[in-house]
């Protein structure tokens, strides 16, 4: 079986990045293979993780282009060049518009640190979002990983898990117990889910 090829896009640390890099090395990842890591940041930690794992790496800067259309077209070129049929957002900080992710159906995954439709959509990244679930006060938020359509955070969601809000949470606390508890264990579950139907068709199934 040909594995599907998967390209990680990223702007950041990518934490989300490693997560799944480690659990496709320990065989959990039998139907896909990350054959491309591009950044829209050139200096990103995360270029510097896939690298380190032997995986090829692309950087296409926005700054660097006249509109969001030749954006697109430069990362479409690369993605292309690499074979790439899967693409998994893992906090990748850039709007992709409707002329990107319809070349992709159901082929796009993202992860979004809240339980989406609470606290998503345009303007809700980062750090924000957990500033914006405790400034409402809510006792449970967690990830969710989702297909990417042309509305942000608006696709078909695939999986969530939910994380308790401790005392005394601030943004940065709030951030590092939903990456570890929720974002690190259904991200890379969803590439391998979504990776699995496109070579073998079917539902989604963990
Ligand atoms: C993650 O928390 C991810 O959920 C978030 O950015 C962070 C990236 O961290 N993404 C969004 O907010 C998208 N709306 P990482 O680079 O260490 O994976």
């Amino acid at each position: 079986m040909n594995k599907v090829k998967i390209a990680v896009l990223v702007s950041g640390g990518g934490t989300n990045l490693q997560a799944i890099i480690d659990y496709a090395k320990e065989g959990h990842i039998p139907h896909g293979e990350l054959a491309l890591v591009l950044s829209d940041k050139p200096g990103a930690y995360a270029l510097t993780r896939a690298a380190m794992n032997d995986i090829p790496t692309a950087v296409v800067s926005k700054k660097d282009c006249a509109s969001q259309a030749e954006f697109e077209e430069k990362m479409i070129a690369e993605l292309e060049a690499h074979g790439i049929e899967m693409i998994v957002l893992a906090g990748f900080l850039c709007i992709l518009t409707e002329n990107f992710v319809k070349r992709y159906p159901e082929r796009i995954i993202n992860v979004h640190p809240s339980l989406i439709p609470a606290f998503c959509g345009k303007g809700y990244y980062g750090l924000k979002v957990h500033k914006a679930a405790l400034d409402y006060g809510v006792k449970v938020t967690g990830a969710t990983v989702h297909f990417v359509n042309e509305v942000p955070d608006g696709g078909k969601i695939i999986l969530q898990k939910s994380v308790m809000i401790r005392k005394d949470e601030t943004p940065e606390s709030l951030q590092a117990h939903v990456m570890k508890n929720a974002e690190w264990i259904i991200l890379p579950r969803a590439v391998e889910m979504v990776a699995k139907k496109i070579r073998k068709g079917g539902e989604l199934e963990e």
